[in-house]
């Protein structure tokens, strides 16, 4: 049967669509797409949109990016970096997202600022998406948005299974709620050992459930040497600014359990693999070593009131320090992007030093 030119063209043209629309899904061994999950260290403005005192929608949060995203840094954060160096772009802020958007596509981000493994950590700050929460709208995207734009089954478990989903939460569950006895109480109720095995008995079965909702490729990043930050140096009359031993071993016992459970999950979660980010020994080495990184401050944050500016962390239009990338921590919480760039080089580069048993880099590659 002879073809019309306009048949001939139609063709094509449907062709060429059809090319360009699911070549962010059939380009195969690569992640197409970056999922986040976690609190203000990779929060990118979910918590713009929440009722809260978590927020940083403000300056000089965001001076170095251009203006304030709701990052709570001057700049990038790690999984900023990460993105970057994966080739993808910057996962879209959940609570920002229109509906039906093809953004989805490259990924989400679900990073609520304040949020923690148990639901109750960080509820005297307002507002929150608690991990079990950010998982719940993760579902939603899964079973109601991305099928709209994914509509074959096979293809939408195949975009899931190779996406890299970044996981990185914890931290709050120490400093906004076990250190916090006047507003907390898993202090009197849980030793130090126990409350490390309650937030990884929950972490298991929160990651289990993703899991459960297709997730594969899994990049769980440790708690920090929570006792090196300057709020807790304040909290703890810190008189030589060295860090707090006692913070630090009880994040440890976080970090000692999540790594056997990690073995664990890979070995038992068919066709899943997992990546463990030691953030916690390059933090202890940065603060201990800071000028082999070409920092000068290595426990004052640039922006911020007290000593070591960890009693009020950076207020509305607080001037912030002049050389900022000579700053490990940028607030009286959250590192600077000169520290953020180093952290995500370390894991996301094909050479890791950080990442394990492969880098982000390998694992985006999978
Ligand atoms: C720090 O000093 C304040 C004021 O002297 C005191 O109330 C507080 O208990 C001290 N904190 C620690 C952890 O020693
Ligand atoms: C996880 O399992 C895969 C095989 O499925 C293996 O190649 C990888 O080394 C395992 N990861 C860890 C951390 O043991």
């Amino acid at each position: 049967m002879e073809k019309t030119n306009g048949e001939v063209l139609y063709f094509l043209l449907s062709l060429l669509l059809s090319i360009f629309l699911f070549l962010p899904i059939s380009e195969c061994g690569r992640a197409q797409a970056m999922f986040i999950f976690g609190d203000s260290l990779i929060d990118n403005g979910n918590n713009n949109f929440i009722p809260t005192i978590a927020k940083a929608n403000y300056l000089p949060y965001g001076i170095d990016y251009g203006f304030p995203t709701g990052r709570f840094c001057n700049g990038l954060t790690v999984t900023d970096y990460g993105a970057k160096l994966l080739g993808l772009p910057f996962p879209v802020p959940y609570l920002s997202l229109q509906s039906k958007t093809t953004e989805i596509l490259q990924g989400v981000n679900y990073a609520s600022a304040a949020a923690g493994i148990l639901d109750a950590t960080g509820r005297h700050y307002g507002g929150r998406i608690s991990f079990n929460g950010q998982i719940a709208l993760f579902e939603k995207t899964v079973t109601t948005q991305l099928p709209f734009l994914i509509p074959n089954l096979i293809k939408l478990s195949d975009y899931l299974s190779s996406s890299v989903f970044v996981i990185n939460i914890g931290s709050n569950d120490y400093i906004n709620n076990y250190l916090l006895p006047n507003l907390y109480s898993t202090s009197r109720e849980y030793t130090a050992d126990a409350f490390a095995d309650l937030l990884i008995s929950n972490f298991e079965r929160q990651l289990k459930s993703l899991y459960m909702l297709g997730v594969r490729k899994m990049l769980l990043v440790g708690i920090g040497p929570l006792g090196c930050i300057p709020s807790q140096l304040y909290q703890h009359n810190s008189t030589d600014g060295s860090c707090i031993e006692i913070v630090n071993k009880q994040v440890s016992l976080f970090n000692e359990r999540l790594v056997p459970l990690l073995l664990k999950l890979n070995s038992t979660l068919q066709g899943s693999f997992f990546v463990y980010e030691n953030i916690y020994d390059t933090f202890v080495d940065l603060v201990q070593n800071p000028a082999s990184y070409g920092f000068k401050e290595k426990n004052q944050a640039c922006c911020g009131s007290g000593k070591y500016g960890g009693q009020l962390s950076c207020l509305p239009l607080q001037v912030p320090c002049a050389e900022r990338d000579s700053f490990i921590f940028w607030d009286s919480f959250h590192p600077t992007q000169a520290a953020n760039k180093i952290v995500a080089e370390r894991c996301y580069s094909p050479l890791s030093t950080d990442c394990l048993p492969i880098s982000g880099y390998m694992l985006a590659q999978l």
